[in-house]
């Protein structure tokens, strides 16, 4: 059994995703979901609607040095990870940079790191914040998603997956989001069964 962590912060659309996902699928598990945000409402709907996940509500500490209080938030979130046992971690709208922490416990003798991540754009256009709004006012004919291997970098790690959409005349930000977000759905689901059908995942092109 792979045994798989889920982080979010926000609405968690892509989270439950990979929960429902995971029902399906015979050689991966996902125990714990670990949020960062108290305001997520991914909190109370897995506690009522996913009754054998756990959630592990895992806020920043207060501390002012960044590099400190990344060291002390990921050794928390990492004895979390060791209880459940887990193999792999999957950042589904997690608005966190990892840290040296968690990327040393997660490396694979590659190099690579066994934590992937979802971005809304065709990496390395456009890393960071607000993706899908940059390709939008930008009016980029053709935008998309990727998934990659998460590394020290902002979005900058081998792409396992990277899938594009048109944008159509008639969309407006609201309906290119929405597209988006159904390929990131689609995707996301496919590299979870990836890893449940071959028990790794590798990189589909070097950056
Ligand atoms: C998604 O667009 C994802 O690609 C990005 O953050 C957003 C999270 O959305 N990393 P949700 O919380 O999964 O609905």
């Amino acid at each position: 059994m792979i045994r798989v962590a889920v982080f979010a912060s926000g609405a968690g659309s892509n989270a439950i995703n990979l929960l429902e996902t995971a029902k399906r699928l015979g050689d991966v598990r996902i125990p714990v979901v670990i949020i960062d945000q108290q305001t997520s409402p991914l909190l109370e709907r897995i506690r009522s609607e996913y009754p054998d996940v756990e959630t592990a509500l895992v806020p920043i500490p207060p501390m002012k040095d960044v590099k400190a209080r990344r060291e002390v938030h990921e050794t928390e979130i990492l004895d979390v990870l060791k209880i459940f046992q887990i193999d792999w971690c999957f950042l589904a709208g997690y608005m966190r940079m990892v840290g040296p922490t968690l990327l040393k416990a997660f490396q694979e003798p590659n190099g690579t790191s066994r934590i992937v991540n979802i971005h809304p754009s065709l990496l390395p256009k456009y890393p960071g914040l607000d993706g899908y709004e940059q390709a939008f006012r930008a009016d980029d004919a053709v935008s998309g998603v990727t998934i990659h291997f998460v590394d020290a970098g902002m979005d900058t790690g081998p792409v396992i997956k990277q899938v594009s959409f048109k944008r159509e005349k008639k969309d407006t930000l609201e309906t290119f989001i929405e597209r988006g977000k159904t390929v990131e759905w689609k995707i996301y689901s496919e590299v979870l069964t990836l890893l449940n059908d071959q028990r790794t995942l590798s990189a589909e092109k070097k950056r």
